[in-house]
């Protein structure tokens, strides 16, 4: 194992007009393992999402340094940046981005197809697309509209398009916020799958539920890294899920959440 992401003296400003300035990230520090699962809680309007743009060089930090598999991010162009991030990367997020006029299997076909250009092999595109989609248990959607589809489904093609390319770390920003419990437990069930088979996770969420499948919590309170929870893997065989939930809940309430 080595670390695959680390933050120093991570400081995120905006500049708000009339010479007011936001201080929104104060240098973090931070160090996520190679096959780790992270989650990122904390109040609203604590950093969290900013945290997780800034460390996957979708924003852009105002000072300290990012490495990824030890490359400095400050130091790479917009370019090598936009390759890391659809080779290396993947992300889901709550508001769903999926390409209206393609369907489901498109859709995750597509980064695939972007990163391999002209000389891409569409055969073993698809194969491995339908793969994905059945292992989130949606293959008979495959040639479906994504009109068609419910949320829970189309987050769980926001997975299998974010995992194509065989990432190194999966990002997500809420991923099963807008969903019902049930769909949400599921979308989790996957993730916690992937991260079993190496890739690394790092998720954003309010959610106790969600936590409890990661193996170390962070914890934001207004732009500042305040405490940590470092726990086992989460095994589904061994470890009972409602227990977890408790000591997270009571971990939050003991840091003032
Ligand atoms: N581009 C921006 N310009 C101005 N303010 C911003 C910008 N991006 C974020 N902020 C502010 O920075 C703070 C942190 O925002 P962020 O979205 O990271 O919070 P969060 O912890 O993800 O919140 P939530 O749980 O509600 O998603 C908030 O006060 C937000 O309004
Ligand atoms: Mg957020």
């Amino acid at each position: 194992m080595g670390i695959i992401l680390e933050a120093r003296s991570l400081n995120k400003k905006v500049e708000l007009g009339n010479s007011r300035q936001l201080h929104i990230l104060k240098d973090i520090n931070l160090e996520i393992e190679q096959g780790e699962f992270v989650s990122v809680m904390g109040p609203s309007g604590s950093g969290k999402s900013t945290l997780l743009y800034n460390i996957s060089g979708m924003d852009k930090m105002t000072s300290g340094s990012v490495k990824f598999k030890g490359r400095e991010m400050a130091s790479l162009k917009e370019e090598e940046l936009a390759q890391i991030r659809l080779n290396n990367m993947g992300f889901i997020f709550q508001d769903i981005n999926l390409l209206k006029n393609l369907s489901l299997i498109d859709n995750v076909m597509f980064p695939a197809l972007v990163s391999q250009g002209a000389g891409a092999d569409k055969k073993a595109v698809y194969q491995k697309a339908q793969k994905l989609l059945e292992m989130t248990g949606i293959q008979k959607l495959a040639d479906h509209h994504i009109t068609q589809a419910s949320g829970g489904q189309l987050q769980r093609v926001a997975i299998c398009r974010a995992l194509i390319n065989e990432p190194d770390i999966l990002f997500g920003d809420e991923p099963t916020g807008a969903l019902d419990s049930k769909s949400a437990a599921e979308i989790m069930s996957i993730v916690a799958e992937i991260n079993q088979k190496g890739t690394t996770v790092m998720l954003v969420t309010h959610d106790a539920k969600v936590a409890a499948k990661s193996e170390r919590i962070l914890f934001m309170v207004d732009g500042n890294l305040v405490a940590q929870k470092k726990m086992s893997k989460y095994d589904a065989q061994r470890d009972d899920i409602k227990k977890r939930e408790e000591n997270i809940m009571k971990w939050l309430v003991e840091k003032g959440f």
